[in-house]
């Protein structure tokens, strides 16, 4: 007996894992014999072609696309958006955006979201993924991509990049980890000409350790991850355009990163000609021209440029080697890879307006797979239950005759299956809009999923008001009876090209839940579809007694979230942000930079001071001692939990310096910087109960504090730097271990351009979120 509880707790213990996946991505050996092939490709072509594979064409199909280079057998690249599935295509998937999935706080999930994304734009013979996105990394809860992204927090928007970009590259796809770096508002992101005069893009003016610690984390973890490619931005960082910045592509990015792919620029992004590929720009896309559609870059530019010893051969070399390394590593030039599907070239001209009615609209090629089931269960699973009066959810079937459905959220969509620009229309919002959105082959809607269980079920009347206009002003006295329960929903429209005017959910939703929860005392239950925080006014209104934050789910949208609500799937969601109902509380780094009246003429006049440093969301709040609404790591569930033992630490015997030291010099590619920082440091364990009756899932947290007299001023009270998403079965206990990295606890320290770990006790904390701290323990590694 004994025995057999022993093996039982040491198996679990190897299955509950560790925080970090520790190896790099890549397979050296395999790398560097691609690399040695490139480089036997590169010396076999001449300067035109050459030019031309760093060169984007406007003679493909896809987005973006390099075309073939025929006397070396490499048959070009087709890239294409984005970070939710491949999205100018016809029978492909929509999954769930980037905040959704890190909602889910699932390693597992995460991985095979990627492979699924892979598979897709594998049969679609795309080779490149325009994604995932770290950046913006969601500085201001009103910026309009944050969605795209996975969460504020750079630990968990880390491993989201990690285990997403591993999980593509395995399915022979290629990564483009985006935007590097400090795009995080939309407004301004482009140089624009106003009155006749060119004013510049905003510029993130980011410190040093900010830059390092927070917004270059996830970067770092990406090249790790082995990512094939890393997508520069159209803002600039500390004035300098992104995609020619030569501190940040080739000083930090390829040098204290090891990055050892290819920059490519986002969309015409390039803003200087030959100069940009002597600041590490690799790869200028989509074509032979700059942000200023007058001028042309690269291409027999570049060409003519190394042929008058204007710019170096060997660069060239090298940027055409970067490009054709993942190519060859990933097995992209066999003859197996799919050719690109034929529709692409007609949804490509339907993205840009010029698809004509007399032209052919041919069906795509068919690489949905089973993945509904999959984006149905990530749907589910990215669901935060919020709040739960008496137990109100899951909805006992046997006590609903008649349920009230409410919000222009719920219904079908009616202007069409990809996401209008106007996104207030009706209909349920699966996705945000831009190009980390997607052209759904269907959408199933709230309405639509829980008519089919009524039906399935029998007896049971749905009544539905889905015009917040009505609803705004008045619940038209259309119900009869009464509803037993009343299901709100409510969206919030988020795109690229704009940032959020406010938190609130859209379509006049204050009014809209005020009205229902007068209607339906202390049985309304309002369900958002957002891409980030909001504010929820009515969360203590006394009738609203449940709240689920059911994020961007793609295309299984109804399906998903009546899967919660009936309780087939018990919700295990955290958030992955913070929540206030005082935008204010925020900071000012909340605020999106508009610069408005005479200065918005001036060149130079866009300039965002990240001025709050590593104070954002939830870092903010705590170090600040600001109370949320619901904070970051927060969720509940059908279930209880309990953390069932203590909080263990122990430190690696031996001594530990306080830096890294010199990268060893066995290591040819130190991918996402110095070996030392990826090793084991410090190991904590615990163990956590199922303390209900009902199986179900929850995120242990681990928060870092570092010593506040030997670190920065300005450094968070506390960090996330663990998670383990632990399954147990109702009254079953399971271990939990978590591995901290060098980098896990050090800071960036500025003079030495290292990280440090710090002199003297650094906390430990165990438990369900930021604010519910269970365990508490010290460890001294200095
Ligand atoms: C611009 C967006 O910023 C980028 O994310 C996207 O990949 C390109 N357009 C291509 O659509």
């Amino acid at each position: 007996m004994f025995w057999s509880v022993y093996i039982a707790f040491i198996i679990t213990l190897s299955i509950t894992g560790s925080t970090a996946t520790s190896s790099p991505g890549l397979n050296e050996t395999k790398w560097l014999d691609s690399r040695r092939q490139a480089d036997a490709w590169v010396s076999r072509m001449n300067l035109t072609e050459k030019a031309a594979i760093v060169t984007g064409s406007l003679t493909g199909t896809c987005i973006e696309y390099v075309a073939p280079v025929e006397s070396v057998g490499f048959g070009g690249l087709c890239l294409q958006d984005g970070p939710a599935g491949i999205r100018l295509a016809h029978l492909a998937s929509v999954f769930p955006a980037g905040v959704t999935i890190s909602a889910t706080w699932d390693r597992e999930l995460m991985s095979q979201r990627g492979s699924a994304m892979a598979a897709e734009f594998r049969g679609k013979g795309a080779h490149v993924v325009l994604g995932p996105s770290a950046g913006p990394l969601g500085r201001s809860p009103l910026g309009g991509r944050n969605w795209e992204s996975f969460s504020p927090d750079p630990f968990l928007t880390g491993v989201a990049m990690d285990q997403t970009i591993r999980a593509i590259q395995e399915g022979g796809v290629q990564g483009s980890a985006k935007h590097i770096i400090g795009n995080e508002q939309e407004t301004q992101r482009k140089r624009t000409v106003v009155d006749g005069k060119q004013v510049e893009a905003i510029s993130s003016n980011i410190d040093d350790c900010t830059l390092h610690e927070l917004y270059l984390w996830p970067f770092a973890d990406a090249v790790r991850a082995g990512v094939a490619s890393v997508m520069c931005g159209y803002s600039r960082v500390n004035s300098t355009y992104s995609c020619d910045n030569k501190h940040l592509l080739v000083d930090i990015l390829k040098g204290e990163l090891g990055f050892d792919g290819y920059v490519v620029s986002d969309y015409m992004a390039t803003m200087s000609g030959i100069d940009s590929a002597s600041f590490g720009l690799d790869m200028n896309q989509p074509g032979p021209m700059l942000s200023d559609l007058t001028k042309t870059a690269w291409g027999d530019n570049l060409a003519d440029a190394v042929h008058n010893n204007l710019f170096p051969e060997a660069r060239l070399n090298d940027m055409v080697r970067r490009v054709l390394t993942p190519y060859l590593y990933l097995g992209q030039n066999t003859p197996d890879y799919p050719s690109v599907d034929p529709s692409s070239l007609y949804l490509t001209l339907e993205n840009f307006g010029l698809l004509q009615p007399w032209m052919p609209t041919p069906a795509g090629r068919d690489v949905r797979g089973n993945h509904s089931a999959l984006i149905r269960h990530m749907g589910a699973a990215g669901c935060v239950l919020l709040k739960n009066v008496n137990n109100t959810l899951p909805l006992k079937e046997s006590d609903i005759t008649n349920i009230g459905v409410f919000g222009d959220d719920a219904a079908d969509v009616t202007s069409g299956l990809v996401n209008p620009d106007d996104g207030f229309s009706i209909g349920t919002l699966g996705i945000g809009g831009g190009s980390g959105g997607g052209r759904n082959s269907f959408i199933v809607s709230p309405l639509e999923a829980i008519k089919e269980r009524a039906r399935e079920k029998g007896g049971i009347t749905v009544q539905y008001i889905t015009n917040n206009t009505a609803l705004s002003s008045g619940v038209p006295g259309a119900l009869y009876p009464w509803p037993d329960i009343c299901l709100v929903f409510l969206k919030t429209w988020e795109t690229e090209g704009a940032d959020r005017e406010s938190l609130e959910a859209d379509g006049d939703s204050t009014a809209v839940v005020e009205n229902v929860a007068s209607l339906c005392p202390r049985k309304t239950v309002v369900i958002t579809h957002s891409g980030g925080a909001n504010t929820m006014p009515w969360a203590s209104n006394p009738n609203v007694v449940g709240i689920i934050a059911a994020h961007y789910p793609g295309q299984e949208s109804g399906n998903a979230i009546v899967d919660v609500l009936f309780g087939d799937v018990n919700p295990s969601g955290r958030l992955p942000y913070i929540t206030s109902n005082r935008t204010e509380d925020y900071g000012e780094q909340a605020q999106i930079l508009n610069v408005t009246g005479p200065a918005a003429t001036e060149s130079w006049a866009w300039q965002s001071n990240f001025t709050e440093g590593l104070m954002i969301d939830y870092r903010h709040f705590d170090s600040n001692d600001i109370d949320p609404l619901y904070e970051f790591g927060y969720g509940l569930s059908y279930t209880t939990f309990e953390l069932a033992s203590e909080l263990s630490v122990s430190v690696r015997s031996g001594p530990v310096s306080p830096y890294p030291g010199t990268v060893p010099t066995n290591s040819t590619l130190a991918l996402g910087g110095n070996p030392n920082l990826w090793k084991t440091v410090v190991t904590c364990s615990s163990s956590v109960k199922n303390t209900g009756s009902l199986a179900g899932a929850t995120v242990v947290q681990l928060y870092v504090s570092l010593p506040q007299d030997d670190v920065p001023s300005g450094t968070p009270v506390r960090v996330l730097r663990g998670f383990d998403k632990v399954f147990l079965d109702a009254g079953e206990t399971k271990a939990v271990s978590f591995a901290l990295t060098r980098r896990d606890l050090s800071y960036w320290d500025v003079e030495a351009q290292d990280w440090r770990i710090p002199r003297g006790e650094i906390g430990i904390s165990l438990g369900f979120s930021s604010r519910d701290l269970r365990r508490r323990s010290t460890v001294k590694i200095i």
